[in-house]
C-alpha cells in the first residue's frame, strides 16, 4: 500500500492539474519509501530537491491558470502556495546543514498538507476552471 494512495477523491476535474498532482503524490511516496529504507542523506536530499523544484513548477502552472481565467480566489490560494514553498525551502536548508532529519512526522505533515490542499483550495479552483470550460 502506497503512503498516499491516489483515488478519485483527489481528482479536481482538470486533467492538467490532476496529472501534476499524481506526480507530486508519486514523489512524496518515493521520498517516504527512501526514508523508510534508510537511504543516505545524499539520496534523500536529492529527492527533496526534486520534490521542492516540482512543487514550485506545479504552483506556477496553477497560478497561470488562475490569471488566465481571472479566478476570484487567486490571491488567498497564491498565499497558501507561497507559505508552503517557504516551509519547504527552509526545511531543505536546515536538512542540508544537518540541523533536521526526515522523519515520520515530517512525512505525515507533507501528506496531510498535500491532501488537504488538493481537497480544499484546489478542488475549489478546479470547480471554477471547469465552469470556465477547462477539463
Ligand atoms: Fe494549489
Amino acid at each position: 500500500m502506497a503512503f498516499i494512495q491516489w483515488s478519485d477523491d483527489l481528482s479536481v476535474g482538470v486533467s492538467k492539474i490532476d496529472q501534476q498532482h499524481r506526480e507530486l503524490v508519486r514523489m512524496v511516496n518515493q521520498l517516504h519509501d527512501a526514508m523508510s529504507q534508510g537511504k543516505s542523506k545524499d539520496v534523500l536530499g536529492g529527492l527533496l530537491e526534486e520534490l521542492a523544484g516540482y512543487t514550485v513548477q506545479h504552483f506556477q502552472t496553477e497560478e497561470q491558470l488562475f490569471d488566465t481565467h481571472s479566478f476570484p480566489a487567486a490571491e488567498a490560494h497564491k498565499k497558501a502556495h507561497a507559505e508552503l514553498t517557504q516551509e519547504v525551502v527552509s526545511f531543505k536548508q536546515r536538512f542540508d546543514k544537518g540541523e533536521v532529519m526526515l522523519s515520520v512526522q515530517l512525512m505525515n505533515f507533507l501528506k496531510n498538507w498535500l491532501v488537504d490542499h488538493i481537497q480544499g483550495d484546489d478542488m475549489n479552483a478546479g470547480d471554477f476552471l471547469a465552469s470556465r470550460g477547462m477539463s
